[in-house]
Order: structure tokens, then sequence, then C-alpha cells
């Protein structure tokens, strides 16, 4: 049994990402710049947004944060989007996640320009990567796709069942994993409603489970041989953790990971790989911008 170490996989991945910049540089280009937006004090989204900053560190990147209290309102949250869409020296932008109840998550998302949407959020960069087109690829999708490839995870005619359908994980992971690009897999997407769920994942040659219920996924749903992939990390009080609270994954990691050929932990697993392809995503979008600069 192999645990996939996310956390060092990241580390080695922004390491490459900065040898990158660093020549981009050096050849007189310019350093990817991702700008983010964070509305209100939501535990959670500081941490978030303040790792993101630090990972853009990390990679030479510069960053930009921008603030705002809780009772913004829509109309200048997209004032503040439409100069970043025209900001030359901005390569990409996210606005943080979950806002304020009377802002529109949906038009907010869809005023951010698809080139520098760089969370991929945009339905045009959700249709595009669900047609096989070059687009930015949600970042939690994209790196458990790293992880299976980077740990050698045949997928290619393997039977995949993903637990959830949101649209951040679920739906994109079961569209990456069919696409013959891609995972090449054979794939099943099972939800809060599906019947048989267990007989389903017993089948499984790879569980991505992102449903969101701690500790979900037991070992009578496993093949022994399986790899498990688990995006769960719910906060569960912890009275023994200075912060209060301690995250949780999907599967009952103690009883499931002797079954297994590879499974990742929580923490350490999916979660670091995240805001890693967030920085991946926004090289991407440097890139591009550069070249699109010396076509001019
Ligand atoms: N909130 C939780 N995850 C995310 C993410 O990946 N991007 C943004 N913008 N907000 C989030």
């Amino acid at each position: 049994m192999t645990i996939i170490d996310g956390k060092a996989t990241a580390a080695q991945i922004k390491a490459e990402i900065a040898q990158e910049v660093e020549q981009i540089v050096a050849q007189g280009g310019k350093r990817p710049h991702l700008a983010a937006i964070l509305v209100g004090h939501d535990g959670g989204s500081e941490t978030y947004v303040r790792n993101k900053v630090l990972a853009c560190e990390a990679c030479g990147f510069e960053s930009t944060l921008i603030r705002y209290e809780d009772d913004v309102t829509e109309a200048e949250l997209l004032e503040r989007i439409a100069q970043l869409n025209a900001d030359d020296s901005v390569d990409g932008f996210i606005v943080q996640l979950p806002l304020p109840r009377h802002i529109d998550e949906q038009k907010v998302t869809e005023a951010i320009s698809p080139d520098k949407d760089v969370d991929g959020f945009h339905p045009t960069n959700v249709g595009r990567m669900a047609i096989g087109l070059d687009c930015f690829i949600s970042a939690t999708p994209l790196g458990i796709l790293t992880l299976l490839q980077r740990y050698g995870i045949a997928t290619s005619g393997k039977k995949c069942v993903i637990l959830g359908r949101s649209n951040i994980v679920g739906k994109p992971m079961a569209q990456l994993m069919m696409q013959k690009q891609y995972g090449d897999a054979t794939v099943t997407v099972c939800h809060s409603h599906s019947q048989g769920l267990k007989e389903e994942c017993r089948q499984a040659d790879i569980i991505i489970a992102a449903i969101g219920q701690p500790g979900f996924v037991t070992a009578d749903m496993v093949k022994p041989g399986a790899t498990v992939i688990d995006v769960g990390t719910t906060r569960v009080p912890d009275a023994t953790r200075k912060s209060g609270f301690r995250l949780s994954g999907d599967v009952r990691f103690d009883e499931v990971a002797p079954l297994c050929s590879h499974i990742t932990p929580v923490p350490g697993g999916v979660g670091p790989m995240t805001i890693c392809m967030l920085m991946l995503n926004t090289l991407k979008a440097g890139k591009r911008r550069n070249s699109a600069e010396n076509r001019k």
C-alpha cells in the first residue's frame, strides 16, 4: 500500500514552476501575476487566500490581494472585476467563494474573463473542458489527475466510481476521467440518491470520494487493490487542537488503507495539490499572455 503524498508532490511542482518562472524572466518575459478578491472574514476563506498568496511567493509570482468587507455591493464587486479583466499587468484572478448571500455567485463567476479565470469556474472554461478543448481546468480535479499520473496509477479502461456530483469536483472529475486524453476510464457517478452505491464502489478500481461526509467510505465498500482518492475536508470539532477543529476526510482511512494499492490521506493528500494547480493555471495564463504580447 502506498500513501500518496500530496504535500511533497505539490512542493515539487511548485519548485518546477519557480524554475520555469526564472527562465521566463531571464528571457525578458513577465512574472505571472495572480490577483485574489476576498470578501469578509470567513476563517476558512482567510486561510485559503493566505496560502494562495504564500504559494505565489514560492513560485516567484506577483500577487495582489484585494479585500472587501461583507457589506460590499454586487455592483462594486462587478466593477472591480471589470477593472481586473482590463488590467494588462494581471494574468489571472480569483474571487474567493463563498460570497455573502446578497451577492449572486454565478453572476460574479460569469463576469470574470474566461482568459483570466484561473479557477476554471466560468461556463466557457467548463464547456471547453467538457469537449476536450484547451481551457483552464479547475484546481481540485486537475490536482487529482496529476497525482494519479505522477504515481503511475493506470486509469485507461479502469472502472472509476466518483462519489458526489458538485460543480467544483464531482462533475468535472467525471468529465476528465472519462475523456480519452485524460483518464480514459469507465466512469460511474454516485450521489446521495444513488441506489446500490456500495455495490458500485466494490467494483471500482479507483474511488474518488467527494461527498463531504466524514468517514462515508468504509472497508466493505473497497475492492482489495483499489486506489482511493479522498477529497473530503470537513471541519470537525476537536478540543485537543489549538484551532478547535481538525479536517476529516470522506474515507475511514485506518480501515480502508490496508486494502488499497494507493490512498490519499487527509490532510496532506488532495488538499495541497489544489493551490498548486491554481499556480499552474496562473503560469499558463502568464505564458499565454506573454506569447500574445510577442505576436503583437
Ligand atoms: N472556495 C473554496 N474552494 C475555492 C476555490 O478553489 N476557488 C475559489 N475562488 N473559492 C473557493
